[in-house]
């Protein structure tokens, strides 16, 4: 049974969305636009539980009730891919700084390697959005959420697209006080390659490719 921690959305717009992603077909151009739509819809799931504090607003007509965000909130890309998802987001969130942090996977080990983090010592922040569209070992997650934790956030919250089970349990077991945010939960990841013309190893399944590639038309 999937930790209750882990939020995976049965929305229309999301699955139809996703269908695009994982087509090979699809372009850079569509493909950029789809990460970016399907992610203020990912975002919408998981701000529905922020804090709010009473204000009053003047109508033309009336005073009415009204309510103004009572959390700090930043929004944390995971580069290179989880940059496609800031602009749907912020668009929600324009108050939201963007703190980047760079992580990429070794492709030979499979482990992460940090190589950006200009996170100031002590960041104002409530809430921290980690976004990377792509959860498969877990492991440029965990270590993302390693260095927000260093700068004492107080609460993480991780929206990716597609997640592997692996990447889930992982996340799960390194960070469980973080909720995780999906668009779809995949079914495995692809093992070392035994013949040529084999994928690589680690890649999500049925999942979209290398989202990094396809939203930069670096394949
Ligand atoms: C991809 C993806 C995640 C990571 C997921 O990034 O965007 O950051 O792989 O894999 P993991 O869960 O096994 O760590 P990649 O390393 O390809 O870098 P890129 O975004 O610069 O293309
Ligand atoms: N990174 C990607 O971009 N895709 C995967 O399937 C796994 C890691």
């Amino acid at each position: 049974m999937l930790s209750s921690r882990v939020h995976v959305s049965a929305h229309p717009l999301v699955s139809q969305k996703l269908t695009l992603l994982r087509d090979q077909a699809t372009p850079s151009p569509l493909f950029r636009r789809t990460v970016s739509e399907i992610s203020s819809l990912i975002a919408f799931e998981a701000t529905s539980d922020l804090a709010l504090t009473e204000t009053v607003v003047v109508t033309p007509l009336a005073q009415a009730r009204g309510a103004a965000m009572a959390e700090r909130i930043g929004l944390v890309p995971i580069l290179r891919a989880g940059l496609g998802m800031v602009d749907g987001i912020s668009q929600m969130l324009p108050e939201a700084p963007v703190w980047h942090i760079g992580v990429f996977r070794d492709h030979e080990t499979l482990r992460p390697v940090p190589y950006y983090n200009k996170l100031p010592a002590r960041p104002r922040l409530d809430l921290c959005l980690v976004l990377d569209p792509m959860l498969a070992t877990g492991g440029s997650a965990i270590a993302a959420i390693d260095m927000l934790k260093e700068c004492a956030i107080p609460r993480i919250k991780y929206l990716g697209i597609i997640a592997a089970p692996e990447g889930v349990q992982a996340l799960i077991e390194a960070h469980p006080d973080v909720d995780i945010y999906l668009g779809a939960l995949d079914d495995h990841l692809t093992p070392a390659p035994q013949k040529s013309g084999d994928p690589p190893e680690g890649y999500i399944v049925p999942g979209l490719g290398d989202a990094g590639d396809r939203q930069f038309g670096t394949a």
